[in-house]
This record gives structure tokens, C-alpha cells and sequence, in this order.
């Protein structure tokens, strides 16, 4: 058994053995070692004081699909790939299967990300073995995120299972979401020492970002009430998530070397996009399955996701994410705010 996490050790998702990144990451800061926390930060207020009554792991029912409901399982608008005429002209129901197979892909995206990144550096800040030094409260509802964390993954496994039952449309998933690949690129590319951090940092960004999925699904009433109120429930806690690591973002920053610091501003930018760029090697492979030949399945890919709406879905998406960033200088750094911009991160955020 590995100490601290040692269910996660031989999972293939992991970027790294958690033991020996959270050591690192221990050594990467500059956290007094005293148990002190630093004092030029505001005091942490809970949002989590009425998590025993609230958190949908502690009182929401399960959310099952209604016998008879004929419903979309995602909604439409979030799903621009359902209507692109060379999707449309494919035979059968394909409209209905893309918007099924966008829900799973988004459910398993939820596990994982909940399961293997969220719930890593959860367990490190509950067992204060990630290096920021944190008040005593912080450090507690760090216990109740790991359980909404596990719930969220436990909700989305059992919609994705019920969705499968109902409909007998097979998931098409990747063994590896893009945002794995990607912050292990992202990773690899830094000092061994700075990793951990990274890993850190893209919690930071994936718990503050306000996806649309997130805000508009549940008041689309052309969708499953299962689908709605699933994705409702995670919302509501994510609300309570997004306050604590908006503070945590401030005790981690103050508390790191300001070369440190100067390594991972413009880091910062790229962990975002790693986070919402749509995954476009599972939709590839989607859309060869339906039949569409390669060069058509680019086409679909290149107008459906061009550049421009992607950047602007990102930008709309990390507006608070940036402001966080901006409020502990992130963007004070001359070659972290070059790298928002190069990015198009910047763009009408009104930060300057
Ligand atoms: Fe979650
Ligand atoms: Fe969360």
C-alpha cells in the first residue's frame, strides 16, 4: 500500500505516481513550515456551512430516467456537430445518437476528471500533504469535496448506464480523454519539480471555469429531467467548489517563489484551454463510425469547431477563472499575460 493514495497506483490515466508528486510539490513551495498561513491573505470563509444539509451526495434522490419521456439527452445548442448538413444526411436517427453519444462523452469526461485529477489533490490538501499551508476549515472541506467529488463520478456513472439500458446506444469513448493527454503533455514539458504544481494549477482552472453545460442544461426543457436535474445537482455543488478554490488560489500563490511563479503564469493559459478545447480525436473517431469519410469528417471538424468559436466558448467560459488569476497578479507578469492573449483568452475580459 503507498501511503496516501495508494488505491490510484498502477491506473494507466495517472500522470504520475500521486506519493512521490505531491513530495515534490512539497519541495517546489516555499510553505512556512511552522503551520502558519500567510498573512497578506483575506480570511477564509467557508461556503460549505451548510454542506450536510445541502450537498446533493447528502440529500438529493438518484435521478432516473422517466419511462416514456421522449426527450434529447443533451441539448441541442450545446451540440452544434448534430446539425452540420453532412451529419444530417446520414442515414437513421443520427441526430439523436450524436446528441446521446455528446452526454456520454461529457459523463465520462466527469468521472474522470473527478475521480483521477479533482480527487488527487483533494486527498493531498485534507491530508495537508501538498505543500500550502491552509486554515483548519479549508483543510476540512477539503473531506467534503472528496465526497461530492465521488459523488458527481458516482451520478454520472449510473446516468450513463441507465441512458445505455434505455436507448442500446453503445458508447463510442476513448481510453484517454484530451484532457489527460494534454496536461501530461503540458506536464512533460516542465522541470520535474514543477509537475505537481501544474497538476494543481489545472484543479484550480477545471473548479472555476463555468461551463455551459453546467449553467444551461438544467433549464433546457426539451432534455431528460434526469439529464437536467443530474447536471443541476453537480452545478449547485460545483457553486460551493468554485468559491474554495478561488481562496485556495490565493494561499497557493502567495505562498510559492516568485520564480516559481514566473514559470507557471504563462503555464496558466494553456491549462485552461487543456480543459475546455473540445475533444476532437473522440469526435473523429465518432464520426468515422457513423460511415463519414475521413476528408468529410475534417470538414465537419474544421466548421464546426474553428478556431474563432473555440477561443470565444473558452473565453466566455474562464472569465472568472482569469479574474482570479488577475486578482494574484498572474497577469502582472509581462510573458503571462502575453500568453493569455496569444491564446485569445484576453480578449474583451475587461482585465485591463
Ligand atoms: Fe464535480
Ligand atoms: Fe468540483
Amino acid at each position: 500500500m503507498c501511503g496516501i493514495a495508494g488505491l490510484f497506483i498502477g491506473c494507466p490515466a495517472l500522470a504520475a505516481c500521486p506519493k512521490k508528486a505531491l513530495a515534490a510539490l512539497a519541495a517546489a513551495t516555499t510553505a512556512p513550515d511552522d503551520g502558519t498561513v500567510p498573512e497578506d491573505v483575506p480570511e477564509y470563509r467557508s461556503p460549505f456551512a451548510t454542506w450536510f444539509e445541502r450537498s446533493s451526495v447528502r440529500q438529493a434522490p438518484r435521478r432516473v430516467l422517466e419511462d416514456g419521456e421522449d426527450k434529447h439527452a443533451f441539448s441541442p445548442d450545446l451540440v452544434p456537430l448534430a446539425r452540420h448538413a453532412l451529419v444530417r444526411a446520414l442515414p437513421g436517427d443520427v441526430f439523436g445518437e450524436v446528441l446521446t453519444q455528446h452526454l456520454y462523452r461529457y459523463l465520462d469526461f466527469t468521472t474522470k476528471l473527478e475521480h483521477l485529477v479533482v480527487n488527487r489533490t483533494v486527498l493531498g490538501i485534507a491530508h495537508r500533504t501538498v505543500g500550502v499551508e491552509l486554515p483548519e476549515e479549508m483543510v476540512f472541506d477539503a473531506y467534503k469535496i472528496y465526497c461530492d467529488e465521488a459523488y458527481h463520478a458516482v451520478f454520472s456513472a449510473d446516468l450513463l448506464r441507465q441512458v445505455r439500458a434505455r436507448t442500446g446506444i453503445a458508447p463510442k469513448l476513448v481510453a484517454e480523454p484530451y484532457f489527460t493527454t494534454r496536461l501530461r503533455q503540458i506536464q512533460d514539458s516542465l522541470a520535474p519539480e514543477l509537475r505537481p504544481l501544474a497538476e494543481l494549477l489545472f484543479v484550480v482552472c477545471s473548479e472555476t471555469l463555468i461551463s455551459a453545460t453546467l449553467a444551461e442544461v438544467p433549464e433546457d426543457p426539451r432534455v431528460h429531467a434526469a439529464v437536467r436535474d443530474t447536471i443541476r445537482d453537480h452545478a449547485q455543488d460545483e457553486g460551493r467548489h468554485h468559491a474554495y478554490f478561488a481562496s485556495f488560489l490565493k494561499y497557493l500563490w502567495a505562498q510559492l517563489d516568485p520564480a516559481v511563479r514566473r514559470e507557471l503564469g504563462p503555464l496558466l493559459p494553456d491549462l485552461v484551454l487543456a480543459f475546455l478545447h473540445p475533444d476532437l480525436p473522440a469526435v473523429r473517431e465518432e464520426l468515422l463510425g457513423y460511415g463519414l469519410s475521413r476528408d468529410d469528417a475534417e470538414q465537419v471538424l474544421a466548421e464546426v469547431y474553428d478556431e474563432h468559436t473555440v477561443r470565444e466558448y473558452a473565453r466566455d467560459t474562464a472569465r472568472l477563472t482569469l479574474r482570479h488569476f488577475a486578482s494574484v497578479g498572474v497577469l502582472d507578469d509581462p510573458a503571462a499575460r502575453d500568453r493569455f492573449e496569444e491564446l485569445g483568452l484576453l480578449e474583451g475580459a475587461l482585465l485591463r
